[in-house]
Parts: structure tokens; sequence; C-alpha cells
């Protein structure tokens, strides 16, 4: 096993270093405090990983992005999302078998109890459909009281299986809510993105028959978002299972931590940011120059990322699939053309060069929900959904682990020293 060592003042400590599986390695600095009495301060956590996970490896600079091991290219042109949300549970790909019964019991789960529907109408209808998500998903938990023990495997299974069915109906009739529509039932003959596509788009008076090329498109989307390493909102999922918090707890606060316009919520922002400049005329060159401007705090919404540096394999491939989808359906959205020279025009500017500030995965993927016919203020939601199986997955490596403990990071005190507390009548 290699070591790292760390120097301070008199002390030496020699730290294990751990090597993953791929390229990256870790000092383990377990010990660090109680050794030298340090401990380490790392803004936004880009230098730490709180733990070991086999869910999905990321290599930023290569941009490589895979679940358990699998490209993220070839599981978006050949597997169901299913598939892969149960390969991220799981670990490995299902047989024929097992995909069968994995599918047939997530779709068994897929009503929501009737009386959910007051929640819902308990929002006002134009209230943003990530936190009516993240309410509603807290509150399922309120109606499986008998299967939330974080340490019960039979609990988890059956609550991962529920969120996962429960989600596109959860999404589905809150957006019917907001739009004054009637609530439509799941369809169990239908798979999952076509379910989904049925509940959001059918009417009592009219079914809708989701389009080939428009199921296609969705299985595509939620494949890319599955799951995508520590990010912001996993971290929140995972946080919150550290305290043995149930699962539905766990992930409604990742559907919060997922709204951010900095993380999920930058999709939504792209799509407003492409239509602000389609209103001025379709010159991106003033909105770039805001980007630059370090006074301003405008930024180019669906740039740049924390891991990749060189491109986004998600970006690209979503780039790709924007052209083949509006070619398909016969839409030709000035939107597209807007992102496609925004693109061209930030890839050679000095500014967006040096700081290796590239499309990510938010970039292009507004174009294709607003071809599939979904609002702006849904794209978000639809994130959450492609998101899940990825929080499920590590929610549950957390609670497997016997090395998990609960998250409590420290903190370096700047505040003021010891003082005596002045009455009311003394101070100034
Ligand atoms: N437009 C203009 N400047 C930018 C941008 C941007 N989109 N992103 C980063 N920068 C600049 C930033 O101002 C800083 O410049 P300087 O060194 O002069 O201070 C430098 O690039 C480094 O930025 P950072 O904020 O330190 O980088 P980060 O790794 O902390 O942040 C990020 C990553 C994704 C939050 C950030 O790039 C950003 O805010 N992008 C826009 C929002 C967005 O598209 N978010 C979706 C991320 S991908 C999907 C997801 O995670 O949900």
């Amino acid at each position: 096993m290699s070591e790292a060592t760390i120097r301070y003042g008199d002390r030496e400590v020699k730290l294990p270093v751990i090597k993953g599986s791929e390229t990256e390695s870790g000092v383990d600095i377990s010990r660090l405090a109680a050794e030298t009495g340090l401990f380490t301060l790392d803004r936004g956590f880009g230098n730490t990983a709180e733990s070991e996970s086999s869910v999905s490896f990321i290599d930023g600079e290569a941009g490589i992005l895979r679940y358990r091991g699998y490209p993220i290219e070839q599981l978006a042109q050949q597997a169901t999302f299913l598939e892969v949300a149960y390969l991220l549970l799981y670990g490995e790909l299902p047989n024929r078998h097992e995909l069968d019964a994995f599918t047939g019991s997530v779709t068994r789960h897929t009503l929501l109890r009737e009386d959910m529907k007051h929640l819902f109408e308990a929002f006002p209808h134009n209230a943003h459909p990530m936190q009516i998500l993240a309410s509603a998903t807290s509150a399922l938990a309120t109606y499986y009281p008998d299967a939330l023990d974080p340490r019960d495997p039979k609990s988890v299974e059956v609550s991962c299986r529920r969120l996962l069915a429960k989600m596109p109906t959860m999404i589905a009739w809150l957006y019917k809510y907001r739009v004054h529509q009637p609530y439509i039932y799941p369809h169990n003959d239908l798979d999952y993105p076509s379910n989904f596509l049925y509940m959001v788009h059918s009417l009592p008076t009219e079914e809708y028959i989701p389009d080939p090329v428009v199921v296609a498109a969705l299985n595509v989307l939620l494949i890319l978002h599955a799951d995508h390493g520590q990010n912001c909102s996993a971290t929140a999922v995972k946080l919150v299972g550290s305290g043995e918090a149930n699962i539905f707890s766990s992930v409604a606060a990742g559907v919060l931590a997922l709204s951010g316009p900095r993380h999920g919520g930058a999709n939504q922002e792209v799509l407003e940011m492409l239509e602000t400049m389609e209103a001025a005329g379709g010159d991106v060159s003033y909105f770039i120059e805001r980007a630059k401007d370090r006074s301003d705090p405008f930024r180019l919404m669906g740039f740049g990322h924390r891991i990749y540096k060189n491109f986004d394999p998600r970006a690209q491939i979503i780039k790709r699939a924007a052209e083949d989808v509006l070619a398909k359906l016969g839409i030709d959205d000035p939107l597209l053309n807007i992102a496609f020279e925004l693109e061209r025009v930030a890839l050679s500017d000095d500014y967006f060069i040096e700081r290796r500030l590239y499309p990510n995965v938010d970039f292009y993927s507004g174009i294709i929900y607003r071809a599939l016919g979904f609002p702006t203020d849904m794209f978000t939601v639809l994130f959450a959904l492609g998101r899940l199986p990825g929080w499920l997955a590590q929610w549950k490596e957390g609670a497997e682990d016997p090395h998990t403990r609960i998250f409590r990071p420290q903190q370096v005190y700047v505040g003021p020293t010891a003082r005596d507390f002045v009455p009311i009548s003394q101070r100034p």
C-alpha cells in the first residue's frame, strides 16, 4: 500500500493512499485530525472524496462517463432506461428474466394513493414543479410507514421500486394540476418513457399515442442523466441518508439540491437564455461579453463543469440527438441555431478557452424537451426523473457500506473569540 506523508510543525503522519480501480487515488485522511490536530479546508469539496463508490466513473480530462463500467455512449444507444436503472441499483446488467421481473414490479407500483391528489391541489397553480416534486417525494414516506427502515434491505428494495414507479406519475400529475387538466392514470401496457409521456399529454377525451421518435429521445435523455458521481444532489441524498433518514426524505433533499441554477436548474435557464437571445435578434455577442465580465453575475448557462475540462460526453450525445429529433419531427427551432452559434463563438473565445468552459449536459437538453412538448419550467423535473436511479444506487451504496458515518464536516471558525454578554441597556 502506498502512503502520503504530511508534515506540520514537528509532527509527521503517514497516511494510506487508496487506489481506485481506474485512474483515481485518494489520500485517506481519516486519522489526520487525531494525529496532528489539523483538518482540511476544501471549498466545494473539489479535492475530497467522502467515500469509495462503484456506481459511475468519470474522467473529466478524457470526457469519459461510465455506469458500472459501461460507456454512456453504448448505454444511450442500446439500453432502456429501466435496464440502466437496474444496472445502477444492482451493479450488473439484468438478463431477460431479471429485467422482466424488475419491469413488472416497477410497473405495478405506478399508482399514487388517491388522496395524494389533494397534496398537488394544495399548491398554487404556478408553483415551480421542483418544489411540488420535492414535497410529493417527501410525502410518499407518510403513505408507507411500514417500509421506511434504512437498515432493512426489504424495505429499501420496495421503496426504491416505489420511487422509480411513482416519480413519473407524480411529475405527470403535478403538470396536469398546473395546466388545469384532469389527472391521467398510468397505463401498465406501456413502457416507462411511453407511460410517462402518455400521462403528461393525454386527455380523458383524447388518448396520446407517443411517437417512437419521441419515446426514443426521452429514453436517451433519461439514461444520460441517470448518474454522475458525487454531484451536488447525489451528495445531498447521501448526506441526508447518512443520518439514517428514510430514502424518500433523502431523495426529496436531492430534488431540492438539483433545483439550483448551478446544478439541474441550469437546463431551464439555458432555454430562457436562448429565448432572450432570440428576442434580442439572435446576436450572442452581447451575452458572451456579459458572461466574461466578472462584475456581472451573468453566466453562460449550460457552460462549464467542475469535472469535465475538455468536453462533456453527455452534451455531445445530446447535441446530435437534438439535431436528429428535430429533423425527424420536422421541427425548425430557431433556438437550436442560436445554441450552435453561441457554442461556436464561446469555443473560439480566449475567456472560455483559458477556463476550459464547454457546453455541459444542460446546454442542448432543453431543446429536445421543448420538441417533446414540455414547457420550460418542467425541464428540471425531467432531469430529476432521469437522475433518480443514480440517487437510489448511491443512497443504497451508503446504507450498505459498513464504513459509512454520519456526514459531519469540520469548519474553520473565523467568528469572534470569547466575550461576555452585554445587557441590552448597556449596548451602544
Ligand atoms: N459562464 C461564464 N463564466 C464561467 C462559467 C459560465 N457558465 N462557468 C464558470 N465560469 C468562470 C468562473 O467565473 C470562473 O472564472 P474566474 O476564474 O475568472 O473566477 C471560472 O470559470 C471557474 O468557475 P467556477 O465557478 O470556479 O467553477 P466550478 O467548478 O465551481 O463551477 C459550474 C462549475 C457548473 C457551477 C459553473 O461552470 C457554472 O456556473 N456554469 C453555469 C451553470 C450550469 O450550466 N450548470 C450546469 C452544470 S452540469 C449539470 C449539473 O451539474 O446539473
